[in-house]
Parts: C-alpha cells; sequence; structure tokens
C-alpha cells in the first residue's frame, strides 16, 4: 500500500526531531498542541490533513475521525491506543498505528522504580526531611531479595520489569493468556495461572492493555487471594486494578502500599488514591524521558515516510 501524505498535523508535545523526519521527507507539518482544546476550530482544522501524530493527550473521537474528511493515517507516538476511536477509524478506511516499543523500557524502568521506593517508603522519608525531620525509626522498609514477584502481562514490559528486578533477588512467577510458560521461563517467569499467583505474590505488578478481561482484573476478589500487605504496581492502565477496591485493601492493612503511574481518570476525578500515605502516585510518566520520547517521535515519523513509500505497516 502506497498513501500520499502532503500535510500532517501534530496535535501533542512530541520531541522536535518528529516534525524534522517528516520535514525531511517532504511532508508540510503543522504542530499546535493548543488547538485541541477548541473542539470546534479542531474540527475545522483537522479536515486540512491527510496525516495526524498524536500522544495521549488528544482525544481522536468519531466525531474527530468523521470531521477529517481528508485524514488517511493517525499515528501515536506511544503505545496505547485507547485515546484513539480505532472502530470509527477502520469503517473510514484511516490506518491507525502505533510505536509499541519505543517506550518500553522506560516503562519498565519506572515500574522498577516505584517497586523499589515501595519497599522502603523512599517518597515519604524524603518528606519528612524536607519538613526538616530526622525520622529513623519510622521507616523500616523490607528487602527485595528474596521477595516474590507476580507480573500479570509478560509482553514487551512485563518481560524487562521481570529481568531487571531478577537482579534484586526476585522470584519473578506471571499470568498471560498468550505467552506460554516454556517462553516466559526463557526470561526467568514462570508461568501460573492468577489463582495460584495471588497467594503467592510479596508484589503484584501489571503489564497488560486494559481490554474487558483485565479491567479490575486486581479488585476485591482477587486482593482476598492475596497474603496480607502485598504491594502493588500499575504502570499499565488505570482501571486494571479497581480504584475503590485498593482503597478499602490499602485502609484495611490488606494492600501495603501501591505504586501508581496511571488512573481511570487522567487527571484523577479526586485525589484520595493520590493522595493515601501507603501510595506512591507519579502522574502518568511511564514513557517520560529523553529517550522514549525521542524513539517513538522518530518511529512514528518514519513509519509515515514507509507508508509514503510502499514498505509494509507497523504497529502493535
Ligand atoms: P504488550 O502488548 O507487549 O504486552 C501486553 C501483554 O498483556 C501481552 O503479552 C498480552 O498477551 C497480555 N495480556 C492480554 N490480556 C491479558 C490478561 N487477561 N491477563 C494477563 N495478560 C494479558 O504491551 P506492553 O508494551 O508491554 O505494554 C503494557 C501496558 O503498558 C499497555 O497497557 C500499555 O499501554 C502500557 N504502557 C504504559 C506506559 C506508561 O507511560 N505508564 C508506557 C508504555 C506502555
Ligand atoms: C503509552 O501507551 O505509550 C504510554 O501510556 C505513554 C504515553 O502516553 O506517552
Amino acid at each position: 500500500m502506497v498513501l500520499q501524505l502532503k500535510k500532517v498535523f501534530i496535535s501533542d508535545e512530541v520531541d522536535p526531531r518528529c516534525v524534522e523526519v517528516l520535514k525531511e521527507n517532504g511532508i508540510e507539518v503543522v504542530k499546535d498542541t493548543k488547538l485541541r482544546t477548541d473542539k470546534e476550530k479542531f474540527l475545522a482544522e483537522i479536515a486540512k490533513y491527510d496525516g495526524l501524530i498524536v500522544r495521549s493527550a488528544t482525544k481522536v473521537t468519531a466525531d474527530v475521525i468523521n470531521a477529517a474528511t481528508n485524514l488517511k493515517i493517525i499515528g501515536r507516538a506511544g503505545t496505547g491506543v485507547d485515546n484513539i476511536d480505532c472502530d470509527a477509524a477502520t469503517k473510514r478506511g484511516i490506518i491507525v498505528m502505533n510505536t509499541p516499543g519505543g517506550n518500553t523500557l522506560s516503562a519498565a524502568e519506572h515500574t522498577c522504580a516505584l517497586i523499589c521506593c515501595l519497599s522502603r517508603d523512599i517518597p515519604n522519608a524524603v518528606a519528612t526531611m524536607r519538613d526538616g525531620k530526622w525520622d529513623r525509626k519510622a521507616f523500616m522498609g523490607s528487602e527485595l531479595n528474596g521477595k516474590t514477584l507476580a507480573i500479570i502481562g509478560l509482553g514487551r514490559i512485563g518481560k524487562e520489569v521481570a529481568l531487571r528486578m531478577q537482579s534484586f533477588g526476585m522470584t519473578t512467577i506471571g499470568y498471560d493468556p498468550i505467552i506460554p510458560g516454556s517462553v516466559s521461563s526463557q526470561f526467568g517467569v514462570e508461568w501460573m495461572e492468577l489463582e495460584q499467583l495471588w497467594p503467592k505474590a510479596d508484589y503484584i505488578t501489571v503489564h497488560t492493555p486494559l481490554i474487558p478481561q483485565t479491567k479490575n482484573l486486581l479488585g476485591e476478589t482477587s486482593f482476598g487471594k492475596c497474603k496480607k500487605g502485598v504491594k502493588v504496581v500499575n504502570c499499565a492502565r488505570g482501571g486494571i486494578i479497581d480504584e475503590v477496591a485498593l482503597l478499602k485493601a490499602l485502609d484495611d492493612g490488606q494492600c501495603g502500599g501501591a505504586g501508581l503511574d496511571v488512573y481511570v481518570s487522567e487527571p484523577p476525578d479526586d485525589y484520595n488514591l493520590a493522595k493515601h500515605p501507603k501510595v506512591i502516585p507519579t502522574p502518568h510518566l511511564g514513557a517520560s524521558t529523553v529517550e522514549a520520547q525521542k524513539r517513538v517521535a522518530v518511529e512514528i515519523a518514519e513509519q509515515f515516510v514507509d507508508v509514503m513509500n510502499g514498505k509494509s505497516l507497523f504497529g502493535a
């Protein structure tokens, strides 16, 4: 398939290399990260372009897609395409592509950082020092060495988290309906069904897409099957861990702490979870590194150029 792309609109903050690569290949580029906040103007403008590049802030809903009468391709500089109505795009014959591997390592490192922070309550300790207090007794941590980390979703990020946390001496177990045990054992993860996994885990980290099968995957029932004090991390998508059940489990001690990068609503509708003393919250920073942002920006631009040159389409 060969697409003629003359004009591309970029509506979110992406690394400048994206614009450069597109321009170097003869594509006219307009980048405006504010226009999307004025829906009427955005819908009128988008009709002029045959390509659109977004990160996660732009919601490419059916009305945007239907207004974009010349649009041929939507590029997501990142992994999740949950901010794009892919069904509406498909109905209009618009290609949707992402850059699935570009931020894997950054998201994996952020997950590992949250696990480490949870084990020693580092953010709360930092806060006391900033407050001018020297309170050593309040912060007795526990080693990661010898603990069991359960990884739900053994794709790109889940695998990289496993490899890194093994170096801390953690035993890694996991579940994924697609990745079999024969594959996960090659990167040191013992595959097991969720029912076996819940009672074994000291830490649980989720790395799945948010789909009906994974919504509230860790909820009241599954928390009840875990060890008391289990610590959890969600650097994937808000809603994989049930936020209401999590708050209750944190309050009654069933959950010993949570590292959260993603939320059902972003920004959250209320900050009850984020402000909980046992929660380490970050505002969706998993992919926010110089390296990952450069990678996804260049990859999406190169993928657009490939489509113009009739090379095979890429995405996941
Ligand atoms: P991936 O597609 O490589 O891996 C996802 C894995 O989840 C797959 O192996 C799939 O088989 C598995 N899975 C699907 N349904 C499952 C289920 N019911 N139970 C268990 N496993 C299931 O994706 P990835 O690149 O590793 O990304 C994982 C998640 O992280 C995605 O939700 C992505 O959007 C998110 N992400 C977040 C950030 C961030 O900034 N926080 C950055 C990058 C990616
Ligand atoms: C992704 O899906 O790529 C992440 O959530 C990070 C991002 O939106 O940049």
